[in-house]
């Protein structure tokens, strides 16, 4: 390795053994999250049941033999999972199958969070950033927080960001047009059914995309039953007709999470869900998603947009959904000290 290379970056990866984990790991090895200049010490944390499968993958990653891979680490003890980590990605946990809504895995999943978020706040190095990937997200991520007051409350995230890619595919989708020509959409609430993808702020090529929507005959039905439903729906129908929950768009939009949040979004947004800031009439205490941009490792929720009434309802359903998830986490006890 050359002189210009960054200082390691240790990563925890939860959860190491299952699919998403799979998706993600080589990826980061690889350099896909922090860079192709940034070293990384990863740390596998999986249940007994898993250690196994995380070793055989450490087996694999080693035979990969990655320059920016300084060490690959497993274990099944959250406290060693998390020693001075600076990014945790928090996959590890059950998925839903067919017929299932997210927050119908809360009971199942949420004490997984209590436990790794009180090892974040006792182990972790002072600049953990957290980003949890496993379902019901934002309240998973609320629990964890819940648990480490000893970590600033807005290094712990969620991720809309495949909501957030779903919105920009089917958008692009129905005006031809190709990704990349892509701005301004946003993802408002939680990572469930009741989400608000938002395309009122939206370009295509530097155009209102609800101009462009609407010359093609796409007004508001199009956006209601066609686009939200679709992009708010989408792991269901991916569950459908794949037999079983999204893996690799999954991976690829918790990489893209964590990359635009320590290296930047540029002037343009993305989506993620964060503590709220009260802003926009979303409850302060719950994780929310909001349009955001990143600058230097910070994350700044996008305000002064403006909402018509539509978008305000669609927003306050998403986030009166929320708040019953934290009453219903705090009635199971799973709500810690802050
Ligand atoms: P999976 O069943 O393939 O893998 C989950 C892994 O987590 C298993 O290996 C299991 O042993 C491990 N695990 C369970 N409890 C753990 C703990 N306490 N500590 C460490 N590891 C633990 O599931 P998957 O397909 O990888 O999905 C993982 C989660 O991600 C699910 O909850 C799924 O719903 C969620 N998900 C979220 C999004 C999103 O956009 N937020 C997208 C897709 C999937
Ligand atoms: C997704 O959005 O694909 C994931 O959250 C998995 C699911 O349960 O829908």
């Amino acid at each position: 390795m050359t002189h210009t290379m960054k200082h390691p970056v240790t990563v925890t990866v939860t959860g190491a053994a299952g699919q998403i984990g799979y998706a993600s790991l080589f990826r980061i090895a690889a350099g896909e999250m922090l860079g192709a200049d940034t070293p990384v010490r990863l740390r596998l944390l999986e249940i007994p049941a898993g250690l196994k499968a995380a070793e055989g993958t450490a087996m694999e990653l080693a035979d990969c033999a990655f320059p920016l891979v300084e060490s690959i680490d497993v274990t099944d003890d959250p406290n060693t999972g998390f020693e001075g980590a600076n990014l945790a990605l928090l996959i590890g946990s059950r998925p839903r199958t067919k017929g299932m809504e997210r927050a119908d895995l809360l009971e199942a999943n949420g004490g997984i969070f209590s436990v790794q978020g009180r090892a974040i706040n006792d182990r972790a190095a002072d600049d953990i950033k957290v980003a949890v990937v496993g379902n019901p997200a934002n309240t998973n991520a609320l629990i964890a927080a819940s648990h480490a007051p000893d970590v600033p409350l807005e290094r712990f995230t969620a991720l809309t960001r495949l909501d957030h890619h779903r919105a920009v595919a089917q958008l692009a989708l129905a005006t031809g047009s190709p990704v990349d020509q892509i701005e301004g959409v946003a993802i408002w609430g939680n990572h469930s059914a009741s989400q608000y993808p938002d395309l009122f702020h939206a370009t295509v090529a530097g155009r209102s995309a609800v101009d462009l929507l609407t010359q093609q005959g796409l007004g508001q039905d199009w956006l209601e039953n066609t686009f939200i439903s679709k992009v708010a729906n989408r792991g269901a129908e991916v569950i459908s007709v794949r037999g079983g929950s999204s893996v690799a768009s999954a991976a690829h939009a918790a990489l893209m999470h964590v990359h635009d949040w320590v290296l930047g979004t540029g002037e343009s947004w993305t989506s993620m869900a964060v503590p709220s800031d009260g802003s926009y009439g979303v409850a302060e205490g719950i994780i929310s998603s909001f349009p955001v941009r990143c600058t230097g490792g910070v994350y700044e929720i996008i305000h002064g947009l403006e909402h018509s009434d539509f978008s305000q309802k669609r927003i306050a359903a998403s986030v009166a959904e929320l708040v019953e998830e934290k009453q219903a986490v705090a009635s199971l006890g799973l709500l810690g000290p802050r």
